[in-house]
């Protein structure tokens, strides 16, 4: 995803080639801040409060001053203006917690065009495999120093299970807890359907990120005569499943076509959801 357009709070746009960062910010030196990334559909950031919410709450769990949301909202209008209403936007908003020794937090946001890949996510579906993550799923949560759940820059984890996917030949993973239990992707929340009950993983208990999109999915379940509930499962409980997706705001619902090189069954519910969601298909 190559930003085509950035906006620095205080300074408005920006040309995508020219610095916005200072050599000693903390986010560079320490993966030291925080990001979202929103859906741009129609010019306007999908679940655009959710998403500041969620930033609201991870700069407190980790002390970073964040602007005022007014500010924060602004920099989203400034980056989307004027970006085509029939073109879908991948849009990042950055929060840093600035210079080494002191200063404001620096704040940025970028646009680009979703990528191909992931519209051939939405219509193909994607290959997963698990990956254990080593500690218990419970494990994350119980240390009260450790903010869980949060969406930082520091992305060593995130980038080093991708890496391991592309060694394995898979298109994503699915990390495991240590106790068996399915967590979520590097950068999606896994959701499968049993019976007529939407499910997905826990967020509070677990340390995962509490995923905007599958949220809005079960909140909204009962739109395509579903239920909905959250519960901890297990692979083998997802090979059992009558359907399995991975969401995120980005690619949006993308099912789940082999887990660990077995095939799951293609769902009929795929495109109901799919139009839940609202991504249009390419
Ligand atoms: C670890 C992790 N889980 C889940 C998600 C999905 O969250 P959302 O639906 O809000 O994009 C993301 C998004 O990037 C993520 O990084």
């Amino acid at each position: 995803m190559v930003a085509s357009r950035i906006a620095v709070l205080g300074r408005g746009p920006v040309p995508a080639g020219e610095p916005v960062l200072r050599g000693d910010d903390l986010g560079v030196l320490r993966g030291d801040g925080l990001f979202e990334t929103m859906h741009l559909r129609a010019g306007q950031p999908w679940l655009r409060d959710e998403h500041l919410d969620r930033m609201a709450r991870a700069a407190k769990a980790v002390d970073l001053p964040l602007p005022p949301v007014e500010a924060l909202a602004g920099v989203l209008d400034e980056v989307a203006a004027g970006w085509p209403a029939a073109v879908e936007g991948a849009l990042r908003l950055v929060c840093t917690r600035g210079p080494e020794g002191g200063g404001e937090p620096t704040v940025y946001a970028t646009l680009a065009e979703v990528p191909a890949s992931a519209r051939a996510a939405r219509r193909d579906g994607i290959t997963l495999a698990t990956l254990p993550l080593g500690v218990p799923a419970a494990a994350r949560t119980e240390l009260d120093w450790l903010p869980a759940g949060i969406k930082s820059t520091s992305y060593a984890v995130s980038t080093a299970a991708r890496r391991w996917a592309s060694r394995t030949g898979v298109d994503d993973v699915l990390w495991v807890s240590s106790d068996g239990y399915a967590l979520e992707g590097p950068s999606a929340n896994v959701v499968w359907l049993a019976g007529d009950t939407l499910r997905t993983v826990p967020a509070g208990g677990t340390g995962i990120l509490p995923g905007t999109t599958a949220a809005w999915l079960l909140a909204h379940a009962d739109r395509v005569g579903l239920r909905a509930d959250e519960c901890m499962a297990t692979p083998a409980d997802l090979h059992h499943a009558d359907g399995v997706w991975f969401t995120s705001s980005v690619r949006g619902l993308v099912e789940v076509r082999t887990l660990d090189g077995t095939d799951l069954p293609r769902c009929a519910r795929t495109p109901d959801l799919q139009r839940l969601v609202a991504f249009p298909l390419p």
